[in-house]
């Protein structure tokens, strides 16, 4: 049997690892499977947890020896595995969007990529070609009968949610105009109004940016029914990926940047390789007021945020004055340059991302902001059942260092009140990426759930499921998947 790489008590120094292992994650998901059946290569699987755990990434990174610049241009592939009583069932299939379905048909890329990827045929064949590639590679959530496959620059594709095969564009029943852009990072209203709902935002940028923020309802037969719309409109160019709620608020992060579209224009860069960080105090946050809450149709607020750039909150709540934020910041925004390839990156040379907090005071409008913690960290989120609320823990992924940037190849759950750190690691040749924390079913303490968490075992170059137990972060399973994923972006667990 093959020695396990999950190895806590390494001989390796944490925080080695190698970069070949780390990077042999990137390459084309060959296979589409239908609903095979899967076992635990060690552990038990819980019996309790049933529903399915969705996720979406990058699938396609190469066609005709030409690879992506980003991963992030790699066209979306959702995996399904279904947990029934202890039985587990895989699913995975590429978004059928229209440009992948062109480019499968003829073998080559045929749009730009927003992080880089040009067509083959070099500047002349991508000037002035501003066509977006939708790629619906983000994130996937439940709404109504469908699977949403979500990029944030277009709609949403549909799919069905048990052989994701793809339905197309969804307008969410008329709520969207065509090409209308929609978030990929909704975030679910766990009940602050009775009712669990799903909120979510668009946005159209320019020298002026306007954000539109919607709520639909998620049970019941009205399931998918927009039920709250506003838009607010603010200076500046936004680049908006994120956001979070509170009972009142919808809560913005503009970072400070800069978007110069002439080498876009002219073919040398992609359109997100054209952004640039600007420093002092012109980030803001901006505070939408939401329609159910007590400044229901108040202009929003405008603040001053931290330097730095943030694709991610971790959550939000309030508290008498206070409205609270927790984010991940890049002391810059990182970007991946026209000359370089992803696959070689120097992980020291970009930033880290830090876990910071800010304490907006409502009355005053100052805002105080506290670092969390020094390590290197993404993807971190609460039990769903606290989103908007004052949580006591989050889980996370992080590098396996305490400080610099790396890889991330561990899985971190933080008590908020405390701030002890618990730890699981698959360094040195595994790595993670984004944990989804399922609480347990009929269970009110705050902690008992699982933990999913995708690794790339840079031993087998292959992916495995692995369930932790989200009090104490012991592992409770491995499953080895029969498929080599890349390092992939968000996902959902829908239960059952
Ligand atoms: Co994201």
């Amino acid at each position: 049997m093959e020695e396990p790489f999950l190895n806590h008590s390494s001989k390796r120094a944490s925080g080695q690892f190698d970069r070949e292992d780390w990077a042999s994650a990137y390459g084309n998901v060959e296979a589409e499977l239908t609903n095979i059946s899967l076992k635990a290569s060690r552990g038990k699987i819980p019996t309790e947890m049933n529903g399915f755990f969705y996720k979406n990434g990058p699938g396609r990174l190469e066609r005709n020896g030409h690879w992506v610049h980003h991963p992030f241009d790699g066209d979306g592939m959702i995996s399904a595995v279904q947990f029934s009583n202890g039985e587990v069932n895989l699913t995975n299939r590429f978004v059928r969007t229209k440009a992948w379905q062109e480019e499968e048909v003829l073998g080559k890329f045929l749009y730009r990529g927003v992080f880089g990827t040009q067509k083959e045929g070099g500047i002349m064949k991508n000037a002035f070609d501003v066509r977006l590639k939708n790629i619906a590679n983000t994130n996937v959530v439940k709404l109504g009968n469908d699977l949403l496959a979500l990029w944030e620059a277009a709609e949403p594709h549909a799919l069905d949610p048990i052989t994701l095969e793809t339905k197309g564009i969804s307008n969410l029943e008329g709520t969207l105009k065509k090409g209308e852009a929609f978030s990929a990072h909704p975030r679910f209203d766990p009940g602050h109004y009775g009712q669990k709902r799903m909120v979510s935002f668009g946005v159209k940028t320019g020298p002026k940016s306007t954000i539109r923020l919607m709520e639909f309802e998620v049970d019941g037969t009205n399931s998918g029914k927009l039920i709250s719309d506003r838009q607010d409109t603010f200076n500046g160019f936004a680049f908006l990926h994120d956001f979070a709620i509170t009972p009142n608020w919808a809560i913005f992060l503009q970072n400070a940047i800069a978007f110069n579209p002439i080498p876009f224009l002219l073919g040398q860069k992609g359109a997100g390789q054209c952004l640039s960080s600007q420093k002092n105090g012109r980030a803001k946050f901006w505070l939408i007021p939401r329609n159910s809450g007590t400044f229901a149709g108040e202009s929003p607020r405008e603040l001053d945020a931290p330097d730095g750039f943030v694709f991610h909150h971790l959550n939000a709540w309030e508290e008498g004055e206070e409205i609270i934020i927790d984010s991940i910041y890049y002391r810059d925004f990182p970007s991946i340059e026209p000359e370089e390839n992803f696959r070689e990156i120097n992980f020291d040379s970009i930033p880290e991302g830090i876990l910071k907090r800010c304490q907006i005071n409502s009355k005053n409008n100052k805002v105080k902001t506290t670092q969390l913690s020094p390590q290197c960290c993404e993807f971190a989120m609460v039990n769903p059942r606290f989103v908007g609320l004052k949580g006591s823990y989050s889980w996370m992924a992080s590098a396996a260092k305490k400080c610099g940037n790396g890889p991330l190849q561990s899985i971190k759950k933080i008590d908020l009140k405390s701030n002890e750190e618990l730890f699981w690691s698959c360094a040195p040749r595994g790595f993670v990426s984004e944990p989804l924390m399922v609480p347990k079913p009929n269970s009110n303490l705050e902690d008992d759930g699982w933990v999913l968490v995708l690794v790339w075992n840079g031993c087998r170059r292959g992916t495995d499921l692995v369930i932790l137990n989200a009090s104490n972060l012991h592992e409770e399973a491995v499953i080895e998947l029969p498929l080599s994923i890349p390092h992939g972006l968000h996902g959902t667990w829908v239960a059952e």
